[in-house]
């Protein structure tokens, strides 16, 4: 092959690649949002600071991910804002309570979302960091040592 034939086919293999390169990035953009280093929540109690940095750095408190991030047991998916899942709507007619989330991987029929039972946001926070700390003996339990004002 003639050297300009094959700049020729050089430079269409680029173009292609470019077009499937912007094509597929719009098809699949990236899903998973960054880790946050510090969370500060501002609710009617007060204000609670959450570093996530700490409890999740192996220098840390060397937690892993899914102790946390729990649904699904850990992939990718489950990182995600806890009040995704956690944010019951209203009753619907036959009194199913179906966070628009579980959809995205459950159908609307399927017992093990529409028989859940499961916690609004501030009851699923108030459980895990809770909870968990009293697992280990260790971490904030009381009130405020959590909320500060
Ligand atoms: C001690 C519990 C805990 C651990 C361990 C933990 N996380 Fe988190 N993570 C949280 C909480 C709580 C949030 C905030 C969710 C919210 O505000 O609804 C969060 C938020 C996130 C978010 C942002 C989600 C969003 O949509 O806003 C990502 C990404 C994330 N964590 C990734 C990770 C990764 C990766 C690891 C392991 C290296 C990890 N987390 C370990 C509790 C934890
Ligand atoms: C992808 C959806 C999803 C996300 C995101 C999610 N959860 Fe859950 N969570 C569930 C489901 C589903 C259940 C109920 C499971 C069942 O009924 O077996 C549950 C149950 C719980 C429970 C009750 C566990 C028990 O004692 O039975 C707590 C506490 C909880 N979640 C806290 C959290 C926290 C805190 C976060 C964020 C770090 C979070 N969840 C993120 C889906 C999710
Ligand atoms: C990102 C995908 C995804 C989302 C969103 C999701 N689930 Fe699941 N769920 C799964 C998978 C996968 C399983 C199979 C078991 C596993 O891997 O954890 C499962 C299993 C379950 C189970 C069986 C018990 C268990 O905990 O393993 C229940 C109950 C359940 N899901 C309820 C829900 C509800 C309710 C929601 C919405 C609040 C929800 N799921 C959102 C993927 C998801
Ligand atoms: C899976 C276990 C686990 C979960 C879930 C968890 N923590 Fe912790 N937390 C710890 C451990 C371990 C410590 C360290 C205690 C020590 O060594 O003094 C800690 C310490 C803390 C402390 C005191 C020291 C510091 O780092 O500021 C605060 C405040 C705290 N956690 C807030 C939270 C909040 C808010 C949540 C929920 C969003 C949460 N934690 C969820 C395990 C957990
Ligand atoms: C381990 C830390 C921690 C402890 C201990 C804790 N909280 Fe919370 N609290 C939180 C977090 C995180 C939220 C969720 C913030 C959000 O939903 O944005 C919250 C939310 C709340 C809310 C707002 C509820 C809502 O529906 O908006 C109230 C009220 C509250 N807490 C009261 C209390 C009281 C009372 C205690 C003691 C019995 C307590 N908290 C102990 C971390 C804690």
């Amino acid at each position: 092959m003639a050297p300009k034939k094959e700049l020729q086919l050089a430079y269409g293999l680029v173009a292609v690649l470019l077009v499937v390169g912007v094509l597929s990035y719009a098809a699949f953009p990236a899903k998973t949002p960054e880790v946050p280093v510090r969370l500060v929540y501002k609710v009617v109690a007060g204000k609670v600071l959450f570093d996530h940095d700490t409890h999740a750095n192996p220098a840390g408190y060397a937690l892993a991910c899914a102790d946390c991030h729990h649904h699904p047991s850990y992939d990718d998916d489950a990182l995600r804002a806890c009040g995704d899942c956690h944010n019951l709507p209203p009753k619907d007619a036959e009194g199913r309570q179906v966070p628009d989330a579980c959809l995205e991987c459950h159908g609307p029929e399927d017992p093990e979302v529409t028989e859940a039972s499961l916690v609004n946001r501030a009851d699923a926070f108030h459980a895990q960091c809770i909870g968990c700390h009293q697992d280990y003996g260790a971490g904030a339990v009381d009130c405020n040592a959590c909320h500060v004002q």
